[in-house]
């Protein structure tokens, strides 16, 4: 019968084999499905095996010391960690369209990351943790005809470019059983229970043109509200949850001055694999007590609102 353990030696066997004596690299976003993929790689082929991580500048607050202080420090996993942040930020500097926000993310995701494998000496396989989710999402969109909502996989050019064989080993996998394996591999629960990001990172939060001050705007009021969740009890029950920042200005009272300042969205779905999911029914209270932390915190925010859409019709983030 199938259990994760049968399922974790059967795919390092198969991880063996295929790879033989070649060279591996990974790209690490912080999320759980490259983490569980390097991870589960390390245990098949050790050393041949070197993490690339390149910081794109769009990460939330401290998602990239936490990255290298895992898989370098503690696991003790080869780990390179690029900051292509300058780079991102320029190439994006007055692009305000989703779709070009992504291919100009993914297009510098793949230089850097080539430029990096090449200063390593090469390599014979690129590992990357899709999941059977994105093999579907990324082919068609259920239950329509073939039509691209989002372009979600951003590393696609990589594998020719390079002449790389692509290494997929949870492509069978769902969200949930990626977490069971990841358990199962003994990584923190911090990390496996985390909730998805996307490799756009803030980029895609950020309707409009993104800036440096924005992002810090987002970063501060994303990590008011996920604070506020933890305290509350409630991260676990929910997919993902995030704040998004809205390139409207509205204005309002604070003391005795009028402000004139952005809106904040907030965001937070149940789902099981991202395809649908529902609005969490937040506490009128909870949400309040939200608003006011971030109105009072961070400054360039004078509105808050909570966005009640499900998928479909629309999508879990808003670009
Ligand atoms: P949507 O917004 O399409 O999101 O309902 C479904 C899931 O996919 C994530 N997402 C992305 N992940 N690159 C990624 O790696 C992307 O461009 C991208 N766009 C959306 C989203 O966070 C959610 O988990």
């Amino acid at each position: 019968d199938w259990t994760m353990a049968a399922f974790k030696a059967q795919t390092i066997q198969r991880i063996r084999e295929q790879v033989g004596q070649g060279r591996v690299i990974c790209g690490l976003s912080g999320g759980v499905d490259s983490s569980v993929a390097a991870k589960l790689l390390h245990e098949a082929i050790g050393d041949q095996l070197t993490c690339i991580f390149v910081d794109h500048g769009l990460l939330r607050g401290e998602e990239a010391e936490d990255v290298v202080s895992m898989f370098r420090d503690h696991f003790n996993i080869p780990l390179v960690h690029v900051d292509a942040s300058k780079l991102f930020l320029e190439r994006l500097a007055g692009v305000t369209d989703p779709e070009q926000k992504r291919k100009i993310i993914g297009s510098s995701f793949i230089d850097v990351f080539d430029e990096e494998a090449k200063k390593l000496g090469g390599a014979d396989f690129l590992a990357q943790g899709t999941l059977y989710p994105d093999v579907i999402e990324s082919v068609s969109f259920t239950g329509g005809p073939s039509v691209t909502i989002k372009s979600h996989h951003n590393v696609g050019g990589l594998p020719a470019r390079m002449k790389l064989k692509l290494v997929e080993p949870l492509r069978e996998l769902f969200k949930d059983e990626v977490r069971a394996l990841g358990f199962e591999l003994g990584l923190p629960g911090r990390m496996v229970g985390r909730h998805p990001f996307p490799g756009p990172g803030l980029a895609i939060r950020i309707p409009g043109e993104i800036t440096r001050e924005r992002l810090a705007i987002l970063r501060n009021a994303d990590r008011v509200y996920l604070d506020e969740i933890r305290k509350a009890g409630l991260y676990d029950q929910i997919w993902q949850a995030f704040a998004v920042l809205l390139p409207v200005k509205t204005v309002g009272v604070m003391g005795d001055g009028r402000t004139y300042d952005h809106v904040c969205a907030l965001r937070a779905v149940t789902s099981t694999d991202g395809m649908t999911a529902d609005y969490y029914p937040f506490p009128h209270d909870f949400l309040g007590r939200v608003a006011t932390r971030i109105i009072n915190e961070v400054q360039g925010i004078n509105r808050v609102v909570y966005d009640i859409t499900s998928k479909p019709p629309g999508t879990i983030e808003w670009e």
